[in-house]
């Protein structure tokens, strides 16, 4: 599983139109989409998602934000597909994301930041396995 990992294109930016141009930089990024679909989480599956943040103190802003609306899921494939996915997103803090990363571009604020991304591999199979059936990744 060294080279996928797992991403969401968060509700901010979804409702903000820009879920086509944040895929196309996935494209051109070298990534190969295993997996994708439009979702709207239940609280509960955002708890679940971000339960190892459930001691902090954003943690009911960030499940409440999760599930405010449509997101999109995606499993993503290319070498190192962690650190790379990550790179492209760029610094959690939109304000100090580096230029070019999607963060920096489409994310508003430290909690409506546009995207996730896994932090690790063993967490990247956790997060695929979380929301994706196998039926559902080719
Ligand atoms: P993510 O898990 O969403 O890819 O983000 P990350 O690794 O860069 O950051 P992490 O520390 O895992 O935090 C998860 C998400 O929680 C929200 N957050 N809000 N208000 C705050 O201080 C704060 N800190 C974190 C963000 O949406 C962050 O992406
Ligand atoms: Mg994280």
């Amino acid at each position: 599983m060294a080279n996928l990992t797992f991403g969401i294109i968060k509700p901010d930016a979804v409702r903000a139109g820009h879920t086509g141009s944040i895929i196309q930089r996935i494209l051109d990024t070298g990534f190969k989409i295993r997996g994708l679909k439009l979702i709207h989480m239940t609280r509960q599956q955002g708890e679940g998602f971000y339960a190892v943040h459930r001691e902090r103190p954003f943690f009911a802003g960030l499940v409440e934000f999760m599930s405010s609306g449509p997101c999109v899921v995606m499993a993503l494939e290319k070498e190192s597909a962690v650190k790379s996915w990550r790179d492209l997103m760029g610094a959690t803090d939109p304000a100090k994301a580096d230029e070019g990363t999607l963060r920096k571009e489409f994310g508003g604020s430290v909690g409506e930041n546009a995207v996730h991304g896994s932090d690790s591999d063993e967490n990247a199979a956790i997060e695929v396995s979380y929301f994706f059936s196998r039926l559902e990744l080719v």
